[in-house]
């Protein structure tokens, strides 16, 4: 899993003036709502002694700690309440917190955990058709066992469609089927591809008539290690264009925050039986991903047998290489090893600016290592 990327840490209604507990790549956080409406994101542990924040209570715009009532700030993590040091205490400089940046966008609160100052900062996947007449969004949210680079690779693949989805192809039964040889797009933070290919009409009888069987031209892209877009164009006025928020909750799991945009039968009433029709293709996918093995992508693509119609999943790899060799790459196996005895946290930008945290920051991969056994 890699810091240094935005991840949506809650859908934003969620996020009131209580506080919420979630997991992100392996971590824990407490997000809540100061008195200005304002989403923070805060490492959940105390670091007094180690209690949840989470499960303490917000006051103004502080979280209180239910162990000992130690107050963090939201916006900059750091402790301003001891209660029992009295009314004048002075703050010890180690009483702080990692505290993230936070946006809202989509109706999803994004954290961005990772310690790289603003304007170094990759963005968060753009969502264009957000709000624009003629378009409608819904969000649905899954959860997944599985590690989010396999999953991502799930979305990006052109030849798994014909198989995989029944609604979008003929299992391969047509004797000309294909995947047609295509360009891997380039963008700053990911690759994708569009091809166009032949597909049956859509099952569903609410569907049917949408597209008719016949060419329809889609394709996927990734934005960062676990975002991804598709996009479908079932005809020339009917569009579908998706964005995959992943979130890693751990290795292992992954959270899903489906936002799909149409263009046709754009009326709300339509809600339901689109995004059951979405949860069934979610789920096609699911059960072929959740029983790859092994449950990570393998280190070495000689360990796999990739050909050309793999192309877009091939350049991603090595974007995920890139971004391990900036040394963004979470030491999962690490923390894991020493879980019980020692704490860590994603670094904050903060750490740039000032020393003495009481939490190490999460060790990172050494990519370098790695390359060399291969070499050898
Ligand atoms: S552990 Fe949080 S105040 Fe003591
Ligand atoms: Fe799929």
């Amino acid at each position: 899993m890699f810091m240094n990327f935005w991840y949506v840490a809650e859908l934003s209604e969620n996020v009131q003036d209580t506080p919420v507990h979630v997991r992100m790549l392996g971590f824990d956080y407490v997000l809540f709502r100061d008195s200005g409406g304002q989403a923070h994101c805060l490492s959940n542990l105390c670091v007094h002694r180690g209690a949840s924040l989470a499960h303490g209570k917000v006051k103004g715009d502080n979280i209180e700690c239910p162990y000992h009532g130690w107050q963090f700030k939201g916006d900059d993590g750091l402790c301003t309440k001891i209660p029992s040091l009295g009314p004048d205490a002075k703050i010890p400089a180690r009483a702080k917190v990692d505290s993230y940046p936070v946006q809202e966008k989509y109706g999803l609160v994004f954290a961005f955990l990772g310690d790289l100052p603003e304007a170094e900062r990759p963005p968060i996947m753009d969502l264009p058709e957000y709000g624009q007449d003629g378009w409608r969004v819904t969000t649905q949210v899954y959860e997944w066992t599985a590690n989010f680079q396999r999953a991502v690779e799930n979305t990006l693949d052109p030849a798994h469609t014909e198989f995989v989805h029944p609604s979008m192809g003929y299992q391969g039964d047509r004797d000309d089927y294909h995947v047609p040889d295509f360009e891997v797009l380039e963008e700053a933070w990911g690759c994708g591809t569009m091809t166009t290919f032949v597909s049956p009409d859509l099952p569903d009888s609410k569907m049917k008539g949408l597209k008719g069987e016949g060419e329809m031209e889609a394709g996927a892209g990734n934005h960062g290690p676990s975002s991804a877009w598709t996009k479908l164009h079932f005809g020339p006025h009917a569009w579908a264009h998706q964005y995959g928020f992943s979130t890693p909750v751990d290795e292992k799991t992954l959270k899903r925050y489906f936002l799909q945009a149409r263009n046709f039968r754009a009326n709300p009433e339509m809600d339901a039986t689109i995004n059951e029709r979405n949860t069934a293709v979610m789920m096609q996918d699911k059960v072929v991903i959740e029983r790859v093995e092994p449950f990570y992508t393998p280190q070495y693509s000689t360990e796999e047998v990739l050909v050309k119609s793999d192309g877009v999943i091939t350049r991603y790899r090595e974007f995920i290489q890139d971004w391990e060799s900036r040394g963004w790459r979470i030491d999962s196996a690490k923390v894991g090893e020493l879980r019980e005895e020692k704490s860590f946290a994603i670094p904050s930008p903060a750490r740039r600016n000032t020393k003495s945290w009481a939490i190490e920051a999460a060790p990172v991969t050494q990519p370098g290592i790695a390359t060399k056994a291969a070499a050898e």
